[in-house]
């Protein structure tokens, strides 16, 4: 697939998201849910290109682009229609897709954080305030840094200090219905994080700080869908092994890059038809 070079252009990463723990602590009255997650992104990830154009169009290619939409119904189209706020400026769009889809790992919303980055770059102007009506993981996306996500997304706070970390990311190919396993939680109001986190002198204490804290998703996912207990499982021997978001894709957190390509390369091999991959946490 080639796209037009007319110049002006602007290449993002849109990198992963893994939620590092992520706990549910209460209920809106419109239904969304108050959450207190701990969010890196991690260095794999889609890429977006931006190409100045006389009219806005999308094209998707790379090893997840089947069953994208290339239509406004794509994240990225909405995306890009925020920027552009009905002025009419046109750009051509191409997403190269690597992430699984309905994965927990932020794909469409990294996607659309990429857009709004890449027009507001190329059309030289202010990102849209409201970019939480993408989806409540696009705020989040906006940073490549290691950030607190409270409210219902929205409200962010950099974090400083995680230690040097990698992750291997493990999907069993099933796709989550995210509302399905948010409507199945036993408990909507469950303890926050700790209002002050602490001070964390390397990956093992990061890791064994993390063990205390909960992804309240992860057992009504696991009751919905058992494959998550068998990623999990194949994540055996990381410091951590835990489930991003609503799943159905689960992390394991290494303290090397060695040891993440090897747990990588050995749960590639042993599954086959399971999306792995081993990525250093971006720290900003
Ligand atoms: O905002 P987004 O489209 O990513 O959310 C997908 C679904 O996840 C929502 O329709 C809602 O059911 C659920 N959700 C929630 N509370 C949040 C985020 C998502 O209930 N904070």
């Amino acid at each position: 697939m080639t796209i037009p070079d007319r110049g002006a252009h602007v290449v993002r990463p849109a990198y992963a998201k893994v939620n590092l723990c992520l706990h549910v602590t209460g209920q809106r009255h419109d239904g969304y849910h108050l959450l207190d997650s701990l969010v890196v992104r991690v260095g794999v990830g889609d890429t977006l290109t931006a190409v100045l154009d006389d009219r806005l169009s999308l094209s998707v290619e790379g090893p997840r682009a089947g069953g994208v939409p290339t239509g406004a119904q794509n994240l990225v189209m909405r995306a890009a229609y925020l920027v552009d706020a009905g002025a009419g400026r046109g750009a051509a769009l191409h997403l190269i897709k690597e992430l699984p889809n309905a994965a927990g790992i932020g794909g469409g919303s990294a996607d659309a954080a990429a857009t709004l980055l890449a027009l507001s770059a190329l059309w030289g102007v202010p990102l849209p305030e409201d970019v939480a009506r993408l989806g409540a993981d696009v705020p989040v996306c906006l940073s490549d840094a290691p950030q607190r996500m409270r409210g219902v997304g929205e409200v962010l706070t950099p974090v400083d200090g995680v230690p040097p970390m990698w992750v291997v990311l493990v999907n069993p190919g099933v796709p989550v219905p995210t509302p399905q396993v948010f409507a199945a939680l036993a408990s909507k109001s469950n303890p926050p994080m700790p209002d002050r986190l602490p001070d964390w002198p390397d990956a093992a204490a990061f890791a064994a700080w993390l063990a205390e804290h909960r992804n309240d998703l992860e057992p009504p996912a696991r009751a919905l869908l058992p494959q998550i207990d068998r990623a999990l499982a194949a994540l055996d021997g990381a410091m951590l092994a835990r489930m991003s978001g609503s799943g159905a894709t689960c992390f394991g957190l290494h303290a090397s890059a060695r040891d993440a390509r090897d747990a990588a390369a050995r749960i590639a091999s042993d599954h086959p038809d399971w999306w792995v991959a081993d990525a250093p946490v971006l720290r900003g």
